[in-house]
């Protein structure tokens, strides 16, 4: 595994793969690896000749009471994971190679962000959908692989690809759960030992949710409802939101139908969960 700190040196050596008619399949992380990044690379490794992944801590994506100082980061265990999942170049750029001064041109992102996780991480999107724009510039994948654990950041990678005219297909992969549900995460690890217990809770109350919409019904107030009571009945942990949208276009429903979207976060002491699932309503 060829590991590159250097923009200039990834973008010559993805050009010489390009050269020699390569596909490449590429999975943006911000490291501290666990079985859901692994399972998007190996997904990717299934598909392409060349298996590209990038590990960078993007600052301008965090908000100022966010935790982008204790994000946990391990690059000594991240590659020696990346090897085993056959990854051949690892990108893992410092702050300073991605940002040498003020950027003079960011990315706005428009639509699909005034709802969950967007509507309080004010410009968090903004930052993703930057990093990304440079990224995707470096390392020209041919296909990208984003987890729906992060679902309203596949809707806006989504509107990113499209709007922009990136060559590049976009593979939304399911989330990746611990045994008891849990959905993984690197936050997971800032979970007090109680917090931890009651954490499958959520993904819980998202089955008990799916049930109640499986047997008929298609009131989504109940359906929230529902949900903040089984978190708050079982878990310390706080409501950030319940919500019910058209999924990916993350538009109001009053009614139940089609394909749509049930997110959850909810935060502990020192870790803010999400998690989400979604499905097509039967008729
Ligand atoms: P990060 O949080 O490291 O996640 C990298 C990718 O792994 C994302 O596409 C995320 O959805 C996916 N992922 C994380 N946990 C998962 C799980 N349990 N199941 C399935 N997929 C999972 O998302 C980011 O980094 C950043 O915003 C990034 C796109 C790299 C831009 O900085």
């Amino acid at each position: 595994m060829k590991v590159i700190t250097s923009i200039k040196e990834m973008q010559q050596y993805i050009h010489s793969l390009k050269q020699d008619g390569k596909t490449v399949g590429f999975v943006p992380t911000m490291g501290f690896l666990h079985e859901g990044h692994l399972t998007l690379m190996k997904k990717a490794r299934s598909e392409n000749d060349v298996l590209a992944v990038s590990i960078f801590v993007n600052p301008i994506q965090f908000g100022p009471n966010e935790d982008f100082d204790s994000y946990p980061r391990d690059l000594e265990r991240d590659s020696k994971l990346a090897e085993e999942t056959g990854v051949d170049v690892l990108f893992h750029p410092s702050t300073e190679e991605m940002y040498p001064a003020k950027m003079s041109l960011t990315a706005v992102v428009h639509s699909r962000i005034n709802v969950l996780c967007g509507r309080q991480r004010n410009g968090h999107f903004d930052g993703v959908a930057t990093v990304l724009v440079k990224l995707f510039n470096i390392v020209q994948p041919d296909s990208a692989y984003f987890g729906l654990k992060d679902a309203q950041q596949v809707a806006v990678v989504d509107g990113l690809i499209t709007d922009f005219n990136f060559p590049i297909t976009l593979v939304p992969v399911e989330i990746v759960r611990e045994e008891d549900g849990l959905a993984k995460s690197s936050r997971n690890v800032n979970l007090t030992l109680q917090e931890r217990e009651e954490a499958p809770r959520l993904y819980e109350s998202l089955q008990m949710a799916k049930r109640e919409i499986d047997k008929g019904q298609r009131n989504p107030k109940v359906i929230e409802d529902l949900i903040i009571k089984h978190i708050t009945t079982h878990t310390s942990g706080v409501i950030d939101y319940v919500e019910l949208y058209r999924y990916p276009e993350l538009d109001e429903l009053s009614q139940l139908n089609g394909k749509i979207i049930i997110a959850i976060a909810v935060k502990f002491t020192k870790a803010r969960l999400i998690d989400n699932i979604t499905f097509d309503v039967k008729e």
